[in-house]
């Protein structure tokens, strides 16, 4: 048997075993044992140089066009293969387009941001709307408009942030409430006026339960026959929708600001029976805003006439009712932007109501 003889029947033999090759595992067992390093086919072609010369080129045409032949069967049969096997995993991990979405991490609503909310919702069902002021104010509404003339102790109770005197002597200041919005309103427009005004308010302030910068919700009406009566009921409901509770007790205890005459603190039922504070029950009390009747002098400041018209007001921060309603223990966590607070207080953006139930 001539060296062809042997490279033809080496050619068929290996061309039957690919055909036959079940596998590309197979497939390359078959490619290792003919081109590999020690392959049957790269041995021939190492012993061309034992060949006398004149054989050489020949021997050497014959053992390329035997790898190319076998190269080409393998290729063709691994392409079978893996065409075979893309079939298959396109078969079972075809995606469903009809099936439902897997929801996104959706960012959440800040305590706050939804507790401003709520008060708004309840406070617009009732027709009032939303007025806002500057956070940079003037002496003039957050003091002295507001019957807190220069040398008023509540300045001093205020720890008032104020910027460096300018070249006329002129004092600006970080409103201490939202009570300056009030002299605003009334300048701007006359009665009937009903405004709530939420924001951001500073005083120099820090504890567990003061900071820096908190927010205030003000309430002002304004109108001929407004009286006390009216800023009662307002808040009783203002208060049983907020807790969310009927039969909340409310109860008007008489204090002082200078910017209201009669004024009054409001405190709600509660019980801290074993430490534990529970809202709507039990026989202690807890103060959650003030409020009173506008003092006329205000009205005066506001370029509205005492003699026609009155009005209340009250004022509640934003963080003390949060912190009542959602359970949240320390005011500084509100600030801190912890996102796994915001995962356990924050609410989705569906939860702002649109309008709040138990009116
Ligand atoms: N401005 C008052 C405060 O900051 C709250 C208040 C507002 C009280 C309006 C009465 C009327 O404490």
């Amino acid at each position: 048997m001539t060296q062809a003889d042997n490279i033809d029947a080496y050619a068929s033999e290996t061309g039957a075993a690919i055909d036959a090759a079940a596998s590309l595992d197979e497939i390359e067992k078959i490619r290792v044992a003919a081109l590999g390093r020690s392959g049957t086919v790269t041995q021939w072609m190492k012993s061309l140089g034992t060949l006398p010369k004149d054989e050489r080129a020949a021997a050497g045409a014959r053992f390329n066009q035997l790898r190319a032949g076998i190269e080409e069967k393998l290729a063709a049969a691994a392409q079978k293969f893996e065409a075979a096997a893309l079939a298959a995993r396109l078969a079972t991990e075809r995606v469903d387009v009809t099936l439902p979405v897997k929801s996104e991490i959706a960012g959440r609503i800040h305590p706050i941001s939804q507790t401003i909310a709520e008060v708004v919702a309840i406070f617009g069902e009732m027709g009032f709307r939303v007025a806002e002021g500057p956070h940079i104010e003037d002496d003039f509404y957050n003091f002295t408009a507001l019957n807190i003339p220069p040398e008023h102790p509540a300045r001093q109770e205020h720890d008032t942030f104020y910027f460096p005197e300018s070249a006329e002597g002129h004092r600006r200041l970080l409103r201490t409430h939202t009570s300056p919005v009030q002299i605003r309103t009334m300048l701007a427009q006359q009665p009937p006026i009903r405004i709530i005004v939420p924001g951001r308010t500073f005083r120099s302030d820090h504890d567990a339960t003061h900071s820096p910068m908190f927010h205030q919700v003000e309430g002002l009406v304004i109108d001929e026959s407004t009286h006390m009566g009216q800023l009662k009921g307002c808040l009783i409901d203002f208060c049983r929708a907020f807790f969310g509770i009927d039969h909340l007790p409310v109860r008007f205890r008489a204090s002082y600001f200078p910017f209201t005459e009669p004024s009054a603190e409001v405190d709600i039922g509660c019980s801290r029976a074993g430490g534990e504070l529970k809202i709507g029950a039990g026989a202690d009390w807890l103060e959650i805003l003030g409020c009173g009747m506008v003092n006329p002098k205000v009205l005066e400041y506001g370029g509205i006439d005492p003699a026609k018209y009155q009005g209340f007001a009250f004022g509640m921060g934003v963080e003390r009712i949060a912190m009542l309603k959602y359970g949240i223990p320390d005011l500084r966590t509100f600030y801190d932007s912890d996102l796994r607070w915001l995962r356990h207080y924050g609410f989705l953006p569906l939860d702002v109501p649109s309008m709040v139930g138990g009116l």
